[in-house]
């Protein structure tokens, strides 16, 4: 008998599990705010497609809630920190007895989180390794391969979300510190309304990544705490090509990730909607722990402080060129 996954956050990489997960022959409860229910019910089909717009998965509209089913094996957390305190709370009366939470949040330290506050319940890490979007309700797009990297064994639920058809990798807390290295990047691209193909393109933005990427090692390394890629490239040869490797950084992402110049980073299309950002829970979080550590972290200071002042609308996106001056590199 298949397992009962429960998703809550009905955007993209909620839809992007759902997806999969139904057209795989799992059972799927989507659990989205009271006030959008009837907005998520509407569609008459789920649909994916890649970033062609080439259909990969149409299944008739699955379950959706505006509260967690009264049973549930996996519940997966698929909204954004801005979400979360809201998502705790529910979770507090409705979560299901013996159910696994399964964090998909970007940045480090959810499921320490969900653990200290769910301390009879199994937490999985989740990292998101694909991209993926929204167009409307209940229609996804994912532009790069659909890889996943699961802490702990290689137990049912990795072997689920194989069979759904996602690459899965095993990870750990190092690796989590290693994606959010990566996570950087997208307070950059939205800081120069650029797609993940330009930043591997254009020479400055390489140069600001790694500049930022570097603090962040330094603060980790004082912090004591581990940290790896998320792919199988010591980081000096990652830093190498990103900064010297002309267009090869781009066509091996295109190769290994299946990334497409349709791939934005999220945080891209949160400054365009208007919406808050994850911001704090990604480069603010190394501002954070250079504070704690003694350690001067102006590059990441500087790119939070810019991104607050473009989700407080007070702000303004840069010419890959001036972000560089502006960050004085
Ligand atoms: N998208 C990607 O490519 C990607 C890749 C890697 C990692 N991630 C990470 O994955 C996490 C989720 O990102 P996402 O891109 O899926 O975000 P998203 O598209 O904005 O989806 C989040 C969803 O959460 C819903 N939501 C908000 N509050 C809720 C609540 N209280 N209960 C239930 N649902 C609620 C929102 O619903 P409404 O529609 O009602 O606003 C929204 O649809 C983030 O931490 C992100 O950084 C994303």
């Amino acid at each position: 008998m298949s397992d009962h996954h429960v998703i809550i956050g009905a955007g993209a990489v909620g839809g992007v599990l759902a997806a999969r997960l139904i057209d795989a022959g799992e059972q799927v409860t989507l659990v989205v705010r009271p006030s959008r229910l009837d907005i998520y019910q509407a569609p008459d089909r789920l649909r994916l497609e890649d970033a062609e717009g080439r259909s990969l998965v149409e299944v008739a509209t699955p379950d959706i809630r505006d509260r967690l089913p009264e049973t549930a094996d996996i519940v997966y957390l698929a909204v954004k920190h801005t979400a979360l305190n809201a998502v705790l709370a529910d979770l507090e009366t409705q979560l299901p007895a013996g159910a696994t939470l399964v964090s998909c949040l970007n940045g480090i330290g959810v499921s320490e989180r969900l653990r200290q506050h769910f301390p009879r319940h199994p937490v999985r890490q989740l990292t998101i390794m694909f991209n993926a979007a929204i167009f409307s309700p209940l229609h996804y797009r994912i532009t790069t391969h659909p890889g996943l990297v699961l802490d702990g064994p290689r137990d049912a639920l990795h072997q689920t979300l194989r069979q759904a058809g996602f690459r899965v990798a095993r990870g750990n807390e190092a690796i989590a510190r290693g994606k959010l290295l990566i996570n950087l990047n997208n307070a950059l691209c939205a800081l120069s309304n650029t797609s993940f193909r330009d930043l591997l393109l254009d020479p400055d933005l390489r140069a600001v990544f790694m500049a930022v990427v570097d603090e962040a090692i330094d603060t980790f390394n004082a912090a004591g705490l581990p940290w790896r890629l998320p792919m199988p490239l010591p980081y000096p040869l990652y830093r190498l090509l990103v900064r010297h490797g002309g267009r090869l950084p781009w066509w091996l992402a295109r190769l290994n990730n299946g990334l497409t110049a349709a791939a934005y980073p999220s945080m891209v299309a949160d400054i365009r909607a208007g919406r808050p950002t994850e911001i704090r829970e990604l480069n603010g979080v190394i501002s954070e722990l250079g504070r704690q550590h003694g350690v001067s972290t102006p590059l990441n200071d500087t790119v939070v402080t810019l991104v607050l002042a473009l989700e407080a609308g007070e702000g303004e996106t840069f010419t890959p060129a001036r972000l560089r001056r502006k960050l004085g590199l």
